[in-house]
């Protein structure tokens, strides 16, 4: 008998071919709001699950008796509680190395974007204010041979490194747990402690993911001490940061501009007092969102999932 599978993620007609004919499918649209009722009808039967942006809490996971693995259509793994999925056997997977590169490249949008102020005056241009060559008043700041600076150098963090390091001339600091001689080597990048960090480095570019001791890393105080024409970029998590702090950062000048694709809440509220800043670009999440890598982290899914379901270790196994 086939095993079942309940599908939250959309996929390609190819990919649910792959999957169905292994393993049946059961597809629930919208499982956090609409489609929860269904999810919750769905998940005794269930033996895999296969999704992403969904909180798994345990009342959830009480219902999945039958569970063996649940695969994540991301990197990040904070939707899950890692502990309480190992307790009951389940093994979790996430889709690293796919998304490395697309998500270095929207870290990098932001920091031109932001730097150029290419958002603020692309409106300028389409709200018919171009009447005059641009002065003083609508100047950026040069990216190129300022110092990058990294918090978290895993793989996004080395991506950006490179984009930094050979495409703009960019010095680069890191603050991570520890070290790493090999990106030191080939990037002639310098490991320093956060606050030497916060002061020294012209970007901030959070790459690190939200766990227990991440959150909420950088608050009022880290914010004082980047300098007034520093840029915050955020291609990690919301809660790595304090929002509030944050804004109160951005609305008195204490830095120059943030870019971000993450929020505490997401999707960000209309209200948000972000939206109301020009010194700020926000994208909707959207790090791995190109065709090409969509697809390439809905097949490492599946692969990861038929894997852990026949009973072979999947390649991303993310519990010990
Ligand atoms: C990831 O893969 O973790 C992306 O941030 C999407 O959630």
């Amino acid at each position: 008998m086939k095993k079942h599978v309940v599908l939250y993620k959309k996929l390609s007609p190819a990919l649910l071919a792959r999957l169905g004919d292994q393993v049946d499918v059961t597809y629930i649209e919208d499982p956090a709001s609409d489609g929860l009722a269904r999810l919750r009808e769905a998940l005794p039967q269930a033996h895999g699950l296969l999704g992403a942006s969904l909180k798994l809490d345990a009342a959830l996971l009480d219902l999945a008796p039958h569970l063996e693995a649940v695969s994540s259509v991301s990197v990040g793994v904070d939707n899950y509680d890692i502990a309480d999925l190992t307790r009951r056997g389940v093994q979790l997977t996430n889709t690293p190395d796919v998304l490395t590169e697309t998500t270095a490249d929207t870290g990098f949008a932001l920091i031109l974007a932001t730097a150029r102020r290419v958002v603020e005056l692309a409106n300028l241009v389409r709200d018919g204010h171009w009447t005059a060559s641009v002065g003083p008043t609508h100047f950026g700041t040069d990216v190129h041979g300022k110092t990058l600076g990294i918090i978290g150098m895993g793989r996004i963090g080395e991506a950006l490194a490179q984009r930094g390091h050979f495409g703009f001339g960019m010095p680069v600091i890191y603050h991570s747990h520890s070290p790493k001689p090999a990106v030191d080597q080939r990037f002639g990048a310098r490991h320093c402690g956060l606050d030497e960090f916060l002061q020294e480095a012209d970007f901030i570019c959070l790459t690190l993911p939200l766990t227990a001791e991440t959150t909420g890393l950088i608050g009022a105080r880290e914010l004082e001490l980047m300098g007034p024409d520093s840029i915050f970029i955020n291609i990690s998590r919301g809660k790595v940061v304090d929002e509030k702090a944050l804004i109160h950062a951005l609305q008195t000048g204490q830095i120059r501009a943030a870019g971000l694709d993450v929020f505490e809440r997401e999707p960000l509220e209309p209200t948000s007092p972000l939206l109301t800043l020009d010194n700020v670009v926000a994208t909707p999440h959207i790090g791995s969102a190109t065709h090409e890598t969509r697809e390439a982290m809905a097949r490492c899914a599946v692969d990861n999932l038929l894997a852990a379901l026949r009973g072979d270790r999947p390649q991303n196994l993310v519990n010990p």
